[in-house]
């Protein structure tokens, strides 16, 4: 159903001299999660956030704080990520990092796992971590920098990974990630996904509340 749709801003495109304006914005307008991207420079073309951002801004929110980790190492930076305020850590499938010991200590610490997808990796080589997932993302563009249009291939995986779901009795959601906009926001609700990240059309809105209710189907 639509209206259960979890909206999750990325911080990435908010401005930068004042994240606690921008969360506050968002999570007044009904956003249930914070998408917050962490870039390394490596794994992707780009930097952005180390620990110190999210610990900074933990005390100004109570957002699910909805980690995506774009690094070469995610299995070492876990952990610092989570004492900063994580809720849930999500890896890149593509990084050859131990992913188990990265489960491990998600759940030592009592916070979610997820794998994230590039365009091009087949979901069904990662099966063996399905049960354990807290989020499945699908990227709907290349990883690395927003505001780049969504790939229309990314509807047949969230539908893939919904059939992977009832198939194998997993509980994960499905978020979709890069070039969310109303429009391709709804073909990914019909598609069957659970979460939105949606940065540059939330916080490049002149009225952030009203798209955030637009892209939950209103
Ligand atoms: C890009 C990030 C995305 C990005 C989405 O690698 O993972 O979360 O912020 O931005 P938009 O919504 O502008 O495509
Ligand atoms: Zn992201």
């Amino acid at each position: 159903m639509k209206g259960n749709t979890i909206i999750a801003p990325s911080l990435l495109a908010a401005s930068s001299d004042n994240y606690a304006c921008a969360i506050a914005t968002v999570e007044q307008a009904g956003a249930e999660y914070l998408h917050i991207d962490v870039m390394d420079g490596h794994f992707v073309p780009n930097l952005s956030f180390g620990p110190n951002i999210v610990a900074g801004i933990r005390p100004v929110s109570s957002l699910f704080f909805d980690v995506h980790l774009m690094i070469t190492k995610p299995d070492k930076y876990a952990l610092p990520f989570i004492q900063a305020g994580a809720d849930c850590i999500t890896v890149h499938a593509e990084t050859s990092c131990d992913k188990d010991a990265v489960i491990r200590t998600c759940d030592e610490n009592g916070v979610g796992f997820g794998i994230s997808f590039k365009p091009y990796t087949h979901l069904e080589d990662y099966i063996r971590y399905f049960s354990r997932l807290k989020i499945l993302l699908i990227m709907s563009i290349e990883p690395g920098f927003g505001g780049q249009a969504f790939m229309p291939a990314a509807l047949e995986r969230i539908a893939q990974a919904k059939r992977i779901r009832e198939e194998i009795g997993a509980s994960y959601k499905i978020s979709v990630d890069g070039g969310v906009n109303p429009e391709t926001a709804a073909l990914c609700v019909e598609a069957g996904v659970d979460i939105l990240v949606a940065g540059t059309v939330v916080f490049n809105s002149d009225d952030p509340a009203h798209m955030i209710a637009k892209l939950k189907g209103g």
